[in-house]
């Protein structure tokens, strides 16, 4: 190892940290879905309903983004949103992420820091994707943040009703059994 990278390899895992500092620290709270979240940025300037695509029924912001917790043994139930959303690993073990499309084909994403293992620091959840989320065994809990543009509004959001689900898209039955 030469002395750049001993450098670098002594600021490895100094981030323990517990599910409760970070509740306090960043003041999250629960989120419908599962996990708890704060916004932590929305845009001051709106596009106008008709600027947007007919999907959106008002105003949105340019952006959001939110703090995203998620225990272990707990998961974000499948959802689906109007915009695209950008999910970025912070801190924790891995999530996996999973993702249903509009042919009913499951995506499985692992967000985590083991990039040689395939993890992946960001991801991109298409609009309109069903999608949920679950810490890997063992992480403890994963702390992520998840951005949004056009920004988010809960009228955009729509947390998944099993059976119609189950209906639509049976090969996803799996997923769908896990995450709802
Ligand atoms: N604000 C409130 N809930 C959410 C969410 O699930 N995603 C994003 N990006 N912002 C939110």
């Amino acid at each position: 190892m030469n002395r750049a990278t001993s450098e670098y390899t002594s600021y490895m895992n100094k981030n323990s940290v517990s599910i409760e500092i970070l509740i306090e620290k960043f003041k999250l709270l629960p989120h419908p879905e599962g996990g708890f979240f704060r916004e932590a940025y929305r845009s001051t300037e709106n596009i106008s309903a008709n600027a947007l695509p007919s999907r959106f029924n008002g105003d949105r912001s340019f952006s959001t983004s939110i703090y995203y917790l998620l225990p272990e043994g707990k998961n974000s139930k499948l959802h689906r949103i109007k915009s695209d959303e950008v999910w970025h690993f912070y801190l924790g073990g891995s999530l996996n992420l999973e993702c249903i499309d509009e042919k009913g084909t499951v995506h499985k994403i692992k967000l985590g820091q083991n990039i040689e293992a395939g993890e992946e620091l960001q991801h991109v959840v298409k609009a309109g994707h069903w999608f949920g989320a679950s810490p890997s065994s063992n992480s403890g809990f994963c702390f992520v943040g998840c951005t949004v543009s056009p920004g988010f509004d809960f009228a955009d959001f729509e947390i998944a009703d099993k059976t119609k689900l189950l209906a639509q898209f049976p090969n996803a039955r799996d997923t769908i059994h896990r995450l709802l």
